[in-house]
């Protein structure tokens, strides 16, 4: 059974299909109204998420399904004690396709080790985040037209920002990518994606601490929420919490084809002023979230019944 878990679970021309498809839902929608007629989408969310869920949710209603949805971990079987492996295979029996949040490191594996049906990671822990990361694909392709030859900028909490990860690994496998990573010292990108992506195949990139110096260079400047639920203690968060924001002064410092993502939700690291810039881009990735997933739950659902 097919499942996704990691951004790497799809190759670049099954990316591109799910560009493809996303662009031709945008275009003709009603052509896509009843194809999951019948089916049903179970999200289980053992984490905080409103658009992440919403958006599946919201995918999976405009493709002519229904949803199962449980938003609260304290009120599921889990707060009994059943273990992932276990909810894994009675969801099976209800649903057609699981998306699924949990706050530990590779649940989502589990979960689609042990179901019979599809299972979408929707974020596990500081792990990884590949529908987010479909958003933030189909956001740069409609904005830049190509995913080659960009120079990416990723700020703020690259250690604990599981979007970051996703988004880093999916990059990595275009030509002529480069990044710079622009975070405190204590929230640098963990080694282990330095290893498997930028090092492994060669990637330029550097690391610096200043917002500022990074903007002039930038073709996407990618900004992320300090991840308070990761910190051990308080005190560590806030201190760090608001070590980047960006305002229209620094704005102003970018090039006038920069485009200025964030997974959301937003703290206080993109100050409101910049929302009417038109480099602006978030509020959009929300809408090609939902696009992305509608074509995602397509695809593993027509593979499924195959
Ligand atoms: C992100 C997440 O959950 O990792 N949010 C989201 O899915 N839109 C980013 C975040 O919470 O900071």
């Amino acid at each position: 059974m097919r499942s996704v878990i990691d951004i790497l679970d799809l190759s670049v021309s099954e990316l591109d299909a799910l560009i493809a498809t996303a662009e031709d839902i945008i275009a003709h929608p009603a052509d896509y109204a009843e194809k999951c007629h019948g089916k049903k989408l179970a999200t289980l969310f053992f984490e905080p998420s409103t658009r992440t869920r919403m958006s599946f949710e919201a995918a999976m209603y405009e493709l002519g399904g229904n949803v199962l949805s449980m938003t609260d971990a304290a009120s599921s079987s889990a707060s009994k004690g059943e273990s992932v492996a276990d909810t894994a295979k009675v969801i099976s029996c209800y649903a057609d396709i699981i998306a699924m949040r949990h706050p530990k490191e590779g649940a989502a594996l589990v979960a689609a080790n042990n179901a019979s049906i599809p299972v979408i990671n929707a974020g596990d822990g500081g792990h990884c985040h590949p529908t987010q990361t479909l958003a933030d694909l189909l956001t740069i392709w409609r904005e830049k037209k190509r995913f080659s030859g960009l120079t990416v900028g990723l700020c703020g909490d690259l250690k604990f920002g599981r979007t970051v990860h996703s988004l880093i690994n999916a990059l990595s496998r275009y030509e002529d990518m480069r990044f710079v990573l622009i975070s405190p010292t204590e929230l640098k990108l963990p080694s282990y994606v330095k290893e498997e992506s930028l090092k492994a195949k060669n990637i330029p990139y550097r690391q610096t601490t200043s917002l500022e110096e990074a903007m002039p260079e930038l073709d996407v400047l990618y900004m992320t929420r300090v991840q308070k639920e990761r910190f051990f203690n308080e005190e560590d968060y806030l201190r760090l919490k608001d070590s980047y924001i960006l305002d229209p002064a620094k704005m102003t410092l970018g090039r006038d084809d920069l485009i200025v993502m964030h997974p959301l939700p937003r703290v206080n690291e993109i100050s409101v002023a910049v929302d009417k810039d038109p480099r602006a881009c978030y509020f959009k990735q929300v809408l090609n979230g939902k696009y992305m997933r509608m074509a995602l739950i397509l695809k593993l659902l027509e593979e499924a019944a195959s």
